[in-house]
């Protein structure tokens, strides 16, 4: 490969802060291989939206459908109602791009602080489904302002959505070393979701029989996610619960400022997105203080998908060489004093 085409959002809040200091790495790693990195900017977010009136045309759409992959930043502005940004251009672009797995590792470096007091080896990860359940927009609202008004959202789990994101983790958790699987739902309640993911987890459980499963509610899941973090492998789940447990993963394992995830479209019909968990952080836009490290760590995820290994092993390994020496500083008393350009700085030198 001498050549990878990227779109780029940058999106909102901190989103293209995070995004530059990705590229800037980005840049460095690949040009040391000899590889071009095409990026082309896309203006979507807040600010489109206020000139416009617009989130992602159809335009938009096909001229992104072109590029080998979407690096994002963060969406969400506090100065646009609530849900236009989420619905009509994040989830918009997962659903339009078949982005049926969202995959979400969660990895603690030794040494980075956790707010567990013994958070021991925190190393598993996510397989959120990304097109389906609560997402789907499916439900609305009668009389709505009255006494007697009934919202509704009504999740929907598909037998070929469920089945299509099962056999993905399955493959993920067969190809790690302890292959275990744990599904996360909640099937005394949702009885009817519940029972078609439990079924279909047993079923192809079947085609591998070197990975052992296991099956949690959502509610015990999120207890041991902070008194027994190490239990967890692989884990399994629907939209709405992956979103949330992420979020925690992503709190017990150092900050969401260090979680990354991939929208993936495993085919490659589409192109996959690559973005941090976290979200657009208004509160210190333009601070040059959020870190980085999620969306260094979405551009890992990126390169591996696109099958630049060697390059994302290197940004991985820079990654670690700078975790490990916060961790040096935070057993010296001295806690790491994040810039979101100090960090990019710091990544770019260990390249
Ligand atoms: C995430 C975010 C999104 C989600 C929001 C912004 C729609 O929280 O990527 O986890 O709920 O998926
Ligand atoms: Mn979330």
């Amino acid at each position: 490969m001498n050549a990878i085409d990227v779109a780029v959002i940058g999106g909102d809040g901190i989103g293209p802060e995070v995004t530059e200091q990705a590229l800037r790495v980005a840049r460095t790693v690949l040009s040391k291989r000899g590889i071009e990195l095409k990026e082309t900017p896309y203006d979507l977010g807040a600010r489109r939206w206020h000139a416009t009136g617009q989130t992602l045309t159809d335009d938009d759409l096909a001229a992104l459908s072109g590029h080998d992959a979407i690096l994002l930043g963060a969406i969400g502005d506090p100065s646009v109602p609530s849900g236009i940004l989420e619905r009509d251009l994040l989830l918009r672009l997962r659903f339009a791009f078949d982005h049926y797995v969202n995959l979400r590792p969660s990895i603690r470096y030794p040494g980075v602080p956790s707010p567990l007091a013994d958070p021991g080896e925190i190393d598993f990860i996510v397989v959120r489904e990304g097109t389906e359940g609560l997402y789907c927009g499916n439900g609305g609202s009668v009389r709505r302002g009255t006494a007697h008004e009934i919202a509704t959202e009504v999740s929907v789990n598909t037998a070929y959505g469920v089945r299509r994101l099962v056999r993905y983790a399955f493959e993920v958790a067969a190809a790690r070393e302890r292959k275990h699987l744990t599904l996360v739902h909640k099937h005394n309640v949702l009885v009817n979701a519940g029972d078609l993911w439990r079924r279909t987890v047993a079923e192809i459980g079947e085609e591998f029989p070197s990975v052992s499963t296991d099956y949690l509610h959502i509610d015990a899941a999120t207890i041991f996610l902070v008194t027994d973090p190490a239990r967890f492998d692989v884990i399994v789940t629907d939209n709405l619960f992956g979103d949330i447990l992420t979020d925690e993963a992503g709190a017990i394992s150092g900050g969401v400022g260090l979680a990354a995830s991939a929208n993936l479209n495993p085919e490659g019909a589409f192109p996959s997105m690559f973005e941090p968990v976290h979200g657009s952080a208004p509160d210190i836009a333009g601070t040059n203080t959020a870190d980085p490290i999620a969306a260094i760590g979405s551009l890992v995820l990126m390169l591996n998908h696109l099958g630049i290994r060697e390059a994302a092993n290197d940004v991985q390994q820079a990654v670690s060489t700078h975790m490990a020496q916060r961790a040096e500083l935070a057993a010296a008393g001295i806690p790491y004093e994040v810039t979101t350009s100090g960090v990019g700085d710091a990544i770019c030198a260990a390249l």
